[in-house]
């Protein structure tokens, strides 16, 4: 029993063409009836009422009435590519990934770049990260790389994600700003999270707004782990880097820009791609072991730290090259899939705790946009490899089993079974412990990294970043917010610190921040709450 039908795979957007080729035909319902009058009701007399006999006008409007699908609840503003991989060598070292096996070995990909907060309908140079999710065709399944283009994350648990985006995304009884950072909620939040120091340097610099996305670096953020033939795990990070090399835009110039052109990274894509002008990335990796690991003073499972590439260089492994746009927008980038489970074998996680809670996360957030388990059912989400399954029914069933076992064990010799030697097999990490909600000791340190990088701009890229913090911060209404946040700045650059208070017109200068999440008893103890009122 095969429930793999080559027909259905013509590849994303395969059932357009057909709609592309019968243009010319007499147009008909969706039930295939021919159409003899499309632009009048069926009604009683030339100026009488609708008949509810007009099944045209009720199946045509019905159709138009359930057009819109949710937007997703983060990443809603997107734009996608088709193109290819490409490995430079063999990593069978370290990985038994089949995309990691052969040199010249060449992968279909399917990437989608996005921004976070923003609506659908949202401007392309808002200040935020941009989403960077490759998903790759891999002869053993897909593989999706679901990143962004900053390298470290707000918060170091996925328990935190909720509230982290319900700060960021508009407030719930004014519903605005609808695409903007600089707002008392999201201050709010961030300055009562100190591990989010680290990001809120990256978001403050230029690297927010980038020019373009053929002018951006991708990372998967996360330890992630290899593990060989020999069932032997490496560590490794993931890195993309654009062969145009790093461009931003300025903050005036990006305001103009969403002024005039609140599509300009959309339409800067298209005019590349569709012109021949393809962007290329290349893969890189830094592989280390758990006694490197054990060296940093860091944890390698937090996600709010890097590991500074003149400690570990990043190996250029491959290349990833767009040459294609969808046939269609919505059938293809606005339906596409990412899941961070979607590893093949050869590939697996690690126990950073932003990772974990994303495994179940994306899983359920697509039978929710998607409508339900049979979105793996769109060509865009559809292996390109053979799979077979006895996975049955549902919404939208397009494959069902084939004959008449759809389970397995069966005596009629009939239908897949699973392979220990080639099937996915989890890396044996060893765990014990006792069961707790407790943050490691090793998570603690907030500062130092967004220290390290704040120092490592130039001088006009840490004026940007001042300039960016005392703009945002001069939309937030309530003053200890602004004070939390100049309180965690003088543990990062002092200087910084005070140019930022100096131009938001403090008086005097607060004392430094505590690294600690304060409690509900610290803030009701603190009297700087008297003024949170707003
Ligand atoms: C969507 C990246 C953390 C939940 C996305 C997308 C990207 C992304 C790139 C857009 C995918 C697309 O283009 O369709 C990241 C990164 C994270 C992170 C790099 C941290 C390192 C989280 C966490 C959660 C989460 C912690 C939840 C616990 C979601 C959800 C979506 C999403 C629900 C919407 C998916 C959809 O509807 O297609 N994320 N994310 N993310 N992310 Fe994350």
């Amino acid at each position: 029993v095969s429930i793999h039908d080559q027909h259905l795979h013509r590849g994303a957007g395969g059932e357009l063409h057909q709609f592309a080729e019968n243009r010319q035909d007499v147009l008909t319902t969706s039930q295939g009836g021919p159409v003899a009058d499309d632009q009048n009701t069926l009604r009683v007399g030339a100026r009488g009422s609708a008949l509810i006999e007009d099944f045209h006008f009720r199946e045509k409007i019905f159709h138009f009435d359930h057009e819109r699908i949710p937007e997703r609840v983060v990443h809603a503003r997107g734009y996608g590519a088709h193109g290819f991989f490409e490995t430079y060598e063999s990593l069978s070292d370290v990985t038994r990934a089949d995309i990691f096996q052969r040199a010249g070995e060449k992968t279909p990909v399917f990437v989608r770049f996005s921004t976070v907060a923003g609506n659908k309908g949202s401007a392309d140079l808002a200040r935020d990260v941009r989403g960077f999710a490759v998903k790759f065709y891999t002869k053993e399944g897909n593989w999706d790389l679901v990143g962004n283009n900053i390298p470290v994350f707000f918060i170091q648990d996925a328990i935190k994600f909720p509230d982290m985006v319900h700060a960021a995304k508009q407030e719930p009884d004014r519903a605005f700003p609808q695409a903007q950072t600089a707002h008392d909620n999201f201050w709010d939040f961030i300055s009562l999270t100190p591990e989010s120091m680290h990001m809120i340097m990256w978001i403050m610099s230029d690297r927010a707004i980038p020019r373009s996305f053929r002018f951006m670096e991708g990372f998967g953020v996360h330890t992630f782990r290899f593990v060989n033939a020999d069932d032997q795990s490496t560590f490794v990070k993931f890195h993309w880097k654009p062969k145009l090399g790093l461009q931003s835009v300025a903050w005036n110039e990006a305001v103009k820009i969403n002024g005039a052109d609140p599509d300009f990274h959309r339409r800067d894509l298209w005019q590349s791609i569709t012109s021949g002008n393809f962007p290329e990335w290349e893969l890189s990796v830094q592989l280390f072991d758990q006694d490197f690991a054990d060296s940093f003073d860091f944890d390698i499972l937090d996600p709010t730290k890097i590991i500074p590439e003149e400690i570990l260089p990043v190996r250029p492994v491959g290349r990833l090259v767009l040459d294609r746009m969808p046939d269609n927008f919505f059938a293809e980038t606005e339906q596409v899939a990412f899941m961070t489970q979607n590893v093949p074998p050869g590939i697996d996680f690690s126990n950073d705790p932003l990772l974990q809670g994303r495994n179940f996360s994306y899983l359920d957030t697509q039978l929710k946009r998607l409508g339900g388990p049979n979105f793996t059912h769109l060509p865009i989400n559809a292996p390109k490899c053979p799979f077979h399954h006895f996975q049955q029914d549902g919404h939208m069933a397009m494959r069902n089993p084939v004959g008449r076992t759809n389970y397995q064990p069966n005596s009629f010799g009939e239908g897949p079974r699973e392979s220990p030697a080639k099937g996915y097999r989890h890396f044996a990490a060893q765990e014990q412990g006792t069961k707790v909600r407790l943050r490691a000791e090793s998570f603690a340190d907030h500062y130092s990294q967004a220290r390290q990088f704040y120092i490592s701009q130039t001088g006009a890229e840490q004026r940007h970043i001042a300039m960016a913090l005392t703009f945002e911060l001069s939309k937030v209404e309530t003053p200890v917010i602004r004070e939390r946040m100049v309180a965690h700045l003088l543990n990062i650059d002092e200087t910084l610190a005070t140019t930022v208070a100096q131009k938001l017109g403090f008086r005097s200068m607060p004392g430094p921040a505590d690294a600690a999440i304060p409690t509900r008893q610290d803030l009701e103890a603190s009297p700087a709450l008297s003024i949170v009122e707003r």
